[in-house]
């Protein structure tokens, strides 16, 4: 039963990730809804905290459009965290100011690590679907609805160091020391983004990605061993069709532009790309298997219009004629960006790319 329009005004942003005939190049920005934006510090001010700002679904929904209200993009994005997963684990998220997210109970011994549990998604992260569902019927068929996930590594990254880390020197150890232990770590956070993401789908979620941000900090064959395989693993776990239309995976693994072939066939639909690879070269080595999104440097958005503009028209030329690619930052956008410079992004891309889809 699905109680919202399955109707979608605009599918420019699905078609292209299928690689099918589009009329431009869809676009839509990783953090697009955030603290860049004014109205968005407003209601995390009304909402107490980023973590009650997730929790609330009136709220999130709200956030969720504003970027869509701002700007003409061809896709709104769940808004939550990709910790939230840990938290339902009982590992106790908290953001401490100006320090980003914390863990008030790290794994940071075998008891801890021999006790973590695949938490019940339909009851510890009910606030997190009823938020999916919130928005799609909110969004009435706008634009399609992206859910999402942390990769298990990026999630045990956090789960292990207790926050952010430069350095990851305590999952390192493990995963060199213990292997086994981490094992056991990743096959209990996989069987838990499979769940996630089949409740998002389910709540109305219309295509997911999976965030694996700290992917690329592994060594070649660490990253096969305990990030790429899991991945592998929970796409092979989900729904991929839902009210007739392919749910498409997206794979984000930042710092992976040595493994492309590997993500491309983990049997995702698209592959995220950060700023790093070329984008032609990455459409001659995986474009013929999957769509690309990115990759765009975040950081050129601090740069003039006419800039952005040149950065805009490089990577459409970079890409080439034909769909299959969705244009998007190559990581989240920055909190100082002037969201000016977003509808410069937005608004050249629209306009550039349809010579290239005629
Ligand atoms: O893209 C979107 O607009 C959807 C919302 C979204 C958020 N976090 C909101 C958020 C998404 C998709 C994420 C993913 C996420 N969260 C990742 C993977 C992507 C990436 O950026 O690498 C990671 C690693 C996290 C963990 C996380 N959450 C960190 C490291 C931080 C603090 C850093 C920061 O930017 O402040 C957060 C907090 C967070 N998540 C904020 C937002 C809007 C800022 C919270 C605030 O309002 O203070």
């Amino acid at each position: 039963m699905t109680a919202f329009n399955t109707t979608l005004k605009n599918d420019t942003f699905l078609r292209a990730l299928l690689r099918e005939p589009t009329e431009y190049t869809p676009v839509w920005l990783m953090r697009q809804a955030g603290r860049y934006l004014p109205e968005y510090r407003a209601t995390r001010e009304r909402a107490g905290s980023f973590l009650d700002l997730c929790k609330s679904t009136e709220l999130a929904t709200e956030v969720t459009l504003q970027p869509l209200e701002r700007f003409p993009l061809d896709a709104a994005i769940l808004f939550s965290d990709i910790l939230t997963i840990p938290d339902a684990m009982g590992l106790g998220l908290y953001f401490a100011e100006g320090e980003g997210p914390k863990f008030e109970r790290p794994l940071r011994d075998e008891a801890a690590i021999k006790a973590l549990a695949v938490p019940d998604v339909g009851t510890e992260l009910k606030y997190v679907t009823d938020a999916v569902s919130s928005i799609r019927k909110a969004l009435d068929g706008r634009v399609p609805l992206i859910g999402f996930s942390g990769s298990p590594f990026t999630l045990a990254c956090y789960m292990i160091e207790g926050g952010g880390s430069d350095t990851f020197s305590r999952v390192k150890t493990l995963m060199y020391d213990r292997p086994e232990l981490l094992h056991h770590i990743l096959a209990i956070n996989a069987q838990t983004v499979t769940d996630y993401l089949n409740a998002q789908i389910e709540a109305g979620a219309q295509a997911v990605q999976i965030f694996d941000t700290w992917g690329g900090a592994l060594a070649f064959g660490k990253y096969q061993e305990f990030s790429l395989a899991y991945m592998q693993r929970i796409i092979a776990g989900l729904t991929r069709e839902k009210d007739g239309r392919r749910v498409p995976v997206i794979v984000f693994t930042k710092g992976g532009g040595l493994w492309l072939e590997e993500i491309a066939a983990s049997g995702c639909d698209a592959v995220g790309l950060d700023w790093t690879v070329d984008l032609g070269d990455a459409r001659r080595r995986i474009g013929d298997k999957v769509a690309l999104q990115g990759n765009f440097d975040p950081n050129a958005l601090f740069a003039s219009p006419a800039a952005i503009e040149a950065e805009v028209a490089r990577l459409l030329r970079a890409y080439g004629a034909g769909s299959g690619h969705v244009f998007n930052l190559g990581h989240g956008i920055s909190q100082f960006t002037n969201p000016e410079h977003v509808t410069v992004l937005v608004d050249s891309l629209h306009q550039l790319s349809r010579p290239y889809h005629q």
